[in-house]
């Protein structure tokens, strides 16, 4: 195991353990990052990318692993919070070799860390990840994984969505208000159909040429418009960011007309204050952590044996949950994005405290 220079310092972070692995002969160089244990093994996916510098690759693992502590927290799991990336060009160095070295230091750790797919990693990559450890989830469905797990992500957003709505015009429904969503990929494109049954209008936008022309096929009552400037600005009821991260910043935040904010885009947030912004304008935005959590219920549940039924259940939930943090955040007098980390926190606290009673 190879320990390379370290900028940040873990402990300050409140990390539990950071896991530099190296094998020269592959070329891996990974960092695992554990945030949390207080509710059971740290899950969260492996991210492959060319990070610029060490330290860039040590911040984003310290970022993210704290991310999917507040994630799995609140998607009611068992599980605690970590990630890993692995730092190079997937293009040119993913190779058996590699990805099978990676594996054993996962395993070397005893099931403290469950890893799955992330920016960089496939399904593919999962199953030989797990021809080395037992702690991998992601994988395919002829090894008993649960595939595309953009599905249940749309239907928790859905979820997440009602339950905006009925906070905010009384009834948890769409229909009747027109949504606006911002990139018609794997997710964006099964939420613009829970839309249509619900019986909203939706009004959508693509870079994608081909992202354009599935709606105009599949659904030609979709509004489409030219840009992300372009559907801000226009008479939404609801914003539904789909695409990159950073949706909600300087530039459309003041001219939003939307009375709601719900996506499964990550990192919405441009930068944080951005969510006071937000509030002081009147719109309720719904943490993207907490409403798109659906993937990594769906890869929780392949832990257990892969249900579809019991893992859609499960993200049905996002509705109680947004409720909660809804209504916890008008009762603190705090933006929700505040209410849902407190929620976050609280359940780590109170559950992970149970673990100091001795059972033997
Ligand atoms: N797939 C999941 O299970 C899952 C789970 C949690 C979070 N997310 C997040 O949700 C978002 C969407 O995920 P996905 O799996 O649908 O990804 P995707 O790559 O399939 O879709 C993204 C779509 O956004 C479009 N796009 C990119 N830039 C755009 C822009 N500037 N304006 C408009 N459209 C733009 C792309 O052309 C693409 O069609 C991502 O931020 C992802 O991290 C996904």
């Amino acid at each position: 195991m190879g320990v390379f220079a370290s900028t940040d310092d873990p402990v300050s972070t409140g990390h539990e353990q950071v896991v530099f692995c190296q094998d020269k002969q592959s070329g891996l160089k990974a960092i695992i990052g554990i945030y949390s244990t207080a509710l059971g093994p740290a899950l969260g996916g492996t991210r492959f990318y060319p990070y610029a510098t060490e330290a860039d690759a040590l911040a984003d693992v310290l970022d993210l692993s704290r991310g999917m502590a507040y994630k799995n927290a609140l998607a009611n799991l068992d599980l605690g919070g970590g990630k890993a990336v692995i730092w190079g060009d997937p293009e040119q160095i993913k190779s058996e070799a590699l990805l099978r070295a990676y594996g054993r230091f996962v395993e070397s750790l005893n099931g403290r860390y469950y890893t799955a797919c992330d920016v960089g990693t496939y399904v593919a990559d999962m199953d030989v990840i797990a021809r080395e450890t037992r702690y991998v989830t992601g994988r395919s469905v002829e090894h008993g994984g649960a595939g595309d797990s953009s599905i249940l992500t749309a239907w928790g957003v859905f979820q997440g969505m009602r339950a905006a709505a009925e906070h905010v015009w009384g009834s948890p429904t769409l229909a009747g208000r027109r949504v606006g969503v911002a990139g018609l990929g794997k997710v964006g494109k099964y939420l613009t159909a829970h839309l249509l049954d619900d019986g909203a209008e939706v009004v959508a936008t693509d870079v994608n040429p081909r992202a354009l022309e599935w709606a105009r096929a599949t659904h030609p009552q979709v509004i489409l418009v030219d840009d992300t400037a372009a559907l801000v600005a226009s008479d939404i009821d609801v914003y539904a960011p789909c695409a990159l991260g950073g949706a909600l910043n300087d530039e459309t935040v003041p001219v939003l007309r939307a009375k709601v904010v719900t996506g499964a885009a990550n990192n919405q947030l441009a930068h944080s204050g951005i969510e006071k912004v937000l509030a002081d304008r009147g719109i309720l935005y719904t943490p993207d952590y907490v409403v798109n959590a659906g993937g990594v219920i769906q890869v929780a549940d392949e832990i257990e044996g892969f249900n579809f039924e019991r893992a859609k259940l499960r993200a049905t939930r996002i509705f109680d949950t947004t409720r909660q943090i809804l209504q916890l955040a008008d009762d603190e007098g705090v933006p929700p994005a505040v209410a849902a980390d407190r929620l976050a926190e609280r359940r780590m606290a109170e559950v992970g405290r149970l673990r100091a009673i001795h059972l033997r």
